[in-house]
């Protein structure tokens, strides 16, 4: 299967130690992952195990956001410069495209191999936000870089990607929520916890989002029932407060192995879930979608910023969709 998973929330919810430990999980299977650190906080590289040096080694994407746009646009005739490569700029005919097991000169910019119990998993990350990332300066947006990427992936069979990311105003703006073909809406058993999934959905609604309550730091049947009378059916599993994880935090990862059976059983559960919304991708809408958002952009903003006219980068025919077999 072959799947892009967001984890958003709260602050402090648990995206960042959930997205790590689904990370540990798919490790352990040997399939090829890609986790991207696109949270406000950047904290899932130590998550992961990197030490703060290696942490702080990380390249920021951001950073790389000429490198990106060049190379993604290829030989697009439609993309004059990288200069008008907006972040909701489409692929079209003459796009470089992205895959997961592949090398190519973005991960060799942006991503760093991490060594996980299992298996080594690719690991990129936005870098950190300053104010101006917060605000409406969508030019130069941080997580600008990542939907670029996520615009010109084609993920191949048994390969994940699994994005910790806020569920901000500017990723409702710029589409980057319609991105994913599952979303994990991570949500404590309080009030606050459970109003942000109530706001995605209602974002989410009109574009056919796959969202799941993941509960987090439940700890009896009354979370439980708080969170089912919250969000319903939506609610996929709970997760309860982890010794591991603690262990972790105070900097002594335990092997991976020893993660508690009931956290273990629900990230097979996770795995599960994101398995069986393959059957639901749909690529047309998926392509749909960006342009959909691109051209809500170039409106907004993009046109204006860039002085081009950025409809014109739609490619009509292009349609983004698995290669069956990988070529450079
Ligand atoms: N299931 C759990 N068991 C024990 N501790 C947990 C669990 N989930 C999260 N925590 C702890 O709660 C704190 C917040 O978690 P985390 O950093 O994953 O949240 P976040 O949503 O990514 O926060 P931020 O918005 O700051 O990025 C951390 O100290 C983490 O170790
Ligand atoms: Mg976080």
């Amino acid at each position: 299967m072959n799947m892009k998973t967001a984890f958003v929330g709260k602050g402090g919810s648990g995206k960042t130690t959930l997205s790590s430990l689904f990370v540990r999980h798919l490790a352990t299977t040997g399939s090829p992952v890609v986790a991207v650190d696109a949270d406000i906080n950047q904290h899932l590289g130590p998550a992961l195990g990197l030490s703060d040096t290696e942490a702080r080694r990380l390249p920021a994407m951001g950073d790389h956001l000429g490198l990106i746009k060049d190379y993604l646009r290829g030989s697009n005739p439609r993309i004059a410069s990288a200069e008008t490569m907006i972040k909701t700029t489409p692929p079209g005919e003459g796009s470089r495209l992205l895959r997961v097991r592949e090398d190519n000169p973005v991960y060799e910019a942006c991503a760093r191999p991490v060594e996980l119990d299992g298996d080594t998993v690719r690991l990129m990350a936005t870098g950190s936000f300053t104010e101006a990332d917060l605000g409406v300066a969508c030019y130069h947006s941080k997580t600008g870089a990542v939907e670029l990427c996520l615009n010109h992936l084609v993920d191949g069979r048994d390969e994940y990607v699994v994005v910790d990311m806020t569920a901000g105003s500017d990723s409702f703006a710029s589409g980057m929520f319609t991105r994913f073909d599952i979303t994990f809406l991570v949500a404590e058993p309080t009030r606050k916890g459970t109003s942000v999934y109530r706001q995605y959905k209602e974002y989410a609604r009109d574009f056919g989002i796959d969202l799941k309550v993941v509960g987090n730091k439940v700890q009896g049947q009354d979370d439980i029932d708080f969170l089912k009378d919250e969000v319903g059916d939506d609610l996929l599993l709970t997760f309860g407060h982890s010794d591991w994880v603690r262990a972790m935090e105070k900097g002594r990862p335990p092997r991976f192995e020893r993660l508690e059976d009931e956290n273990r059983r629900a990230l097979r559960t996770l795995q599960e879930t994101v398995d069986a919304s393959y059957a639901r991708r749909d690529w047309e809408r998926y392509t749909e979608q960006m342009v959909h958002f691109h051209l809500k952009n170039a409106q907004s903003w993009g046109n204006e910023r860039t002085g081009a006219d950025l409809a014109a980068q739609v490619d009509p025919a292009f349609v983004l969709r698995e290669a069956e077999t990988a070529t450079a």
